[in-house]
C-alpha cells in the first residue's frame, strides 16, 4: 500500500537538497536589484553556451518564446511552411502558424516517438523553409539526417529542445546541432526554474543579434526601437536559481537514466507492455524528461485509474496528436493520414521520473502496475 501519492516530479524534495544555495542566489539578485537583465542574466547565459558548447545563449521568458523569436529572426513568414512532428507539446507548432505560415506535419517513429526522419522528404514543397525536429522526451531525434535534408533543400534547422537539456547526440549536446536550439525552464523540466523562462543558443552571430532585438522591443538601445519586437526576458531571480542548477544538471540526468535503466528492467519482460527502445541509435544520449511506456492491450486508460487509485500519479503525453486538435482543424488534415502517432497516442503512458525518485518508490510503482497487468 502507497500511502503518500508519488507524483510525476517533487520539485520538493529537490529543493530541500540545495537549499541553501537557492535561498543565497535569490538574495543576491534582491541585494543587487538584478531583476530583469544584468549580472546574473549575463552570467547564466554565458554558462548555457559553454554547456551546450556555442557562441550564443540568449534568456528569453519561455520555451514557447525561444521557438517564436527563433522562426521570427530566421524569417519565417506568411505562405511558408514549416516542417516538424505531430506529437509534441501544443506550442511546437503555435509558433508557426503564428507568423503566419503553415505547421507540415510528418509522422512518426514509432520506436523512439521523434519526426520520422524517412518521411520528411515527401513533405518537402518549394514553400518549405524550416524543420522542426523535438527531441521528444529527452531522446534526440535523428540529427543526420535531419540535418542532410536540410542542406540538401536549404532549410533552417530549429531544435526543439525542451525536453531535452544535456541529451547528446553524436557526442554534442542538443540545441547546438542546428541553426538555433531552444529551450524551456518551465518549473517540471529536467533544468527548472521557480517560474516561466526559456532560452535559444546558436552559433550564427545574426539571428543573435536579430533575438536580441526582437526579445527587447526591438531596441539595441533603450528607448530607440528600430522595430518593432516584443518583451521577452528571462528575469535575474530564475537566472541566479538557473545557475545553481546548471551545476547540478548532469549528475541529475545522470540519476533519470538510471531510473529509466532500473523501470527498463523490471518492466521489460511484461508482453503488454513496451518499455522505451532508446538504444536503437548509439549515437544518442537520452535525459528521460519522460519515461514513456507503450500499452499495448487497450487498457491504458484503466491501467493510469488503476495507479491514481493506487496512489501513483502518471500522464499521457499526449492524448491528441496536434492535427486533431480544434486549433489546427483548419488544416484540414484527416484522421487516418498519419497513422503511427495517432496510433501511439492511445497507448503512451509516462511514469513518475525525477532525479530523487528512489528505489523503494521505484519498486512500489513496479509491483503495483505488475498486481494489475
Ligand atoms: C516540446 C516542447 N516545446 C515547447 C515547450 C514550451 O515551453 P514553455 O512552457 O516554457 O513555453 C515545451 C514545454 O512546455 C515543450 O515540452
Amino acid at each position: 500500500m502507497i500511502t503518500k501519492k508519488i507524483q510525476m516530479v517533487d520539485l520538493y524534495t529537490q529543493y530541500k537538497l540545495i537549499k541553501k544555495e537557492i535561498n543565497g542566489a535569490i538574495e543576491s539578485v534582491i541585494k543587487d536589484s538584478a531583476f530583469i537583465g544584468g549580472f546574473y542574466v549575463e552570467k547564466f547565459e554565458k554558462e548555457m553556451a559553454e554547456y551546450c558548447d556555442t557562441k550564443y545563449a540568449l534568456g528569453l521568458n519561455s520555451g514557447t518564446d525561444a521557438l517564436y523569436l527563433a522562426l521570427w529572426a530566421l524569417g519565417i513568414k506568411e505562405g511558408d511552411e514549416v516542417i516538424t512532428t505531430p506529437f509534441t507539446f501544443f506550442a511546437t507548432a503555435e509558433v508557426i502558424t503564428r507568423l503566419g505560415a503553415k505547421p507540415v506535419f510528418v509522422d512518426i517513429d514509432p520506436n523512439t516517438f521523434n519526426i520520422d526522419e524517412n518521411l520528411i522528404e515527401e513533405k518537402i514543397t518549394n514553400k518549405t523553409k524550416a524543420i522542426i525536429p523535438v527531441h521528444l522526451f529527452g531522446l534526440p531525434a535523428n540529427m543526420d539526417k535531419i540535418l542532410e535534408i536540410a542542406k540538401k533543400y536549404k532549410l533552417f534547422v530549429i531544435e526543439d529542445a525542451c525536453q531535452a537539456i544535456g541529451a547528446e547526440y553524436d557526442g554534442k549536446k542538443v540545441g547546438g546541432l542546428g541553426d538555433v536550439g531552444c529551450f524551456s525552464f518551465f518549473p517540471s523540466k529536467n533544468l527548472n526554474g521557480y517560474g516561466d523562462g526559456g532560452m535559444v543558443v546558436t552559433n550564427n552571430e545574426k539571428i543573435a543579434e536579430k533575438i536580441k532585438m526582437l526579445r527587447n522591443h526591438g531596441s539595441k538601445i533603450k528607448y530607440f526601437n528600430d522595430e518593432i519586437g516584443v518583451s521577452s526576458r528571462l528575469d535575474g531571480i530564475q537566472a541566479a536559481i538557473l545557475s545553481v542548477k546548471l551545476k547540478y544538471l548532469n549528475k541529475w540526468n545522470k540519476s533519470r537514466q538510471n531510473i529509466a535503466d532500473i523501470y527498463n528492467k523490471l518492466l521489460g519482460d511484461i508482453n503488454s507492455i513496451e518499455v522505451p527502445k532508446y538504444n536503437l541509435d548509439k549515437k544518442t544520449k537520452h535525459v528521460y524528461h519522460q519515461y514513456t511506456l507503450k500499452i499495448k492491450n487497450g487498457k491504458r486508460d484503466e491501467l493510469k485509474k488503476y495507479l491514481e487509485e493506487n496512489n501513483v500519479s502518471s500522464m499521457i503525453y499526449y492524448p491528441l496528436p496536434l492535427h486533431f486538435l480544434k486549433a489546427f482543424e483548419y488544416l484540414k488534415i484527416k484522421k487516418g493520414s498519419l497513422p503511427v502517432v495517432e496510433k501511439m497516442c492511445g497507448e503512451v503512458l509516462s511514469l513518475p521520473i525525477y532525479a530523487e525518485l528512489d528505489d523503494k518508490k521505484i519498486i512500489d510503482i513496479v509491483k503495483l502496475i505488475k498486481k494489475y497487468v
